[in-house]
């Protein structure tokens, strides 16, 4: 009896091992960190070429030395690519960039990569610059 016991519980805790280290594994993922792209802002254009992106990942951080915040580009579908600026609309903080949202250390508001918010204390949504694709390339428009 004490075998069979032994048993389960041998097993319970590899099971849980597994699954905790799956779960590990996925929460790591999601914190990896974000290709950034230092481009250069020709008119207010700043060119970000499709090799930015991989197959594995749609986000990346364009950081411009003329801009004040950073702004998170996110790959929609080949067609389709949504700039949203990193600073959070509630005191101003800058945001942090995950695979399915932005989330602000300082009061904890969240948005989705479309810059709406998920959660408050911020109650507006993020600005958004408009994008243009061609030549190989997203443009963003950090006058729009
Ligand atoms: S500054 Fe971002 S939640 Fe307050």
């Amino acid at each position: 009896m004490q075998n069979r016991r032994d048993f389960i519980k041998q097993s319970c805790t590899l099971c849980f091992g597994i699954v905790g280290l799956g779960a590990l594994t996925t929460q790591l993922a999601g914190c990896a960190p974000m290709p950034i792209f230092k481009g250069e802002a020709v008119n207010g254009l700043i060119t970000v070429p499709f090799t930015s992106f991989t197959e594995t990942n749609k986000i990346v951080i364009v950081r411009n030395a003329q801009l004040d915040w950073d702004i998170v580009l996110v790959k929609v579908s080949d067609t389709e690519y949504q700039a949203v600026q990193m600073k959070c609309t509630h005191q101003e903080n800058p945001l942090t960039a995950t695979q399915t949202g932005l989330f602000c250390s300082a009061h904890g508001s969240t948005f989705d990569l479309k810059g709406n918010v998920t959660k408050e204390p911020a109650l507006r949504p993020l600005k958004k610059y408009s994008t243009e694709i061609r030549d190989n390339s997203i443009f963003i428009n950090t006058k729009s």
